[in-house]
């Protein structure tokens, strides 16, 4: 209710004078807009409608194929979550748009799940960098990474093959409750860190 939100407001406007009591109001707003997030991520996924980038079908189309392949090939929901965020960062993040999907997931999936997103984008390089005068080998930097197979596979299997208008692409809404089940579940963050620390010594945004 924005009425109840705006009484648990705290005041001070410089965050060197906040008390321990204002961290607690605002660690309670932050719990609550935490909740949020699958929301939000499903909204943005929204986002990549419309716009192809000039392939066969439009950005939304090609990450609900690519979650879509990877569930039918009967990978778990984490592994699918990350195959549909894969190219969520495509619309902000133009020119790094992995790191920027790995960044959304990494506080909440495997480090080699976490791994396989953030590299694709060089690893999917290798079906179309020689097109463009780029070294289509640019994936082999990482050739000893004990992760470099499974995102070759990940590219292969999943990701540069899901440009088919014809191929049966499960809806968006059949993905949010797996969303909704990833993003419950946080592993890995400085606010944990700060959770486990008895002397109350947590880390500022
Ligand atoms: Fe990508
Ligand atoms: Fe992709």
């Amino acid at each position: 209710m924005p009425g109840s939100t705006k009484a648990m407001q705290t005041s001070f406007t410089a965050m060197r004078d906040a008390s321990r009591e204002d961290y607690q109001q605002i660690a309670h707003h932050s719990i609550e807009f935490g909740s949020g997030l699958p929301g939000r991520v499903m909204g943005h996924l929204e986002i990549l409608a419309g716009d192809t980038g000039g392939y066969a079908v439009d950005r939304l189309t090609h990450s609900l194929q690519t979650a879509t392949r990877a569930q039918r090939d009967g990978r778990d929901d984490e592994y699918v979550v990350c195959a549909l965020l894969h190219d969520i960062g495509d619309t902000l993040a133009c020119f790094n748009h992995a790191d920027l999907a790995a960044t959304i997931l990494e506080p909440f999936v495997s480090e080699k799940n976490h791994w396989i997103v953030k590299h694709h984008g060089i690893f999917q390089g290798y079906y179309f960098f020689h097109h463009l005068d780029l070294d289509r080998d640019m994936r082999d930097r990482f050739r000893d990474h004990p992760y470099w197979k499974d995102c070759a596979e990940f590219c292969e299997k999943y990701d540069q093959n899901s440009f088919d208008p014809a191929y049966d692409t499960l809806a968006l809404e059949h993905f949010g409750p797996l969303v909704e089940s990833v993003f419950a579940s946080l592993k890995k963050s400085i606010y944990l860190e700060g959770a486990t620390d008895q002397a109350g010594n947590s880390e500022s945004p």
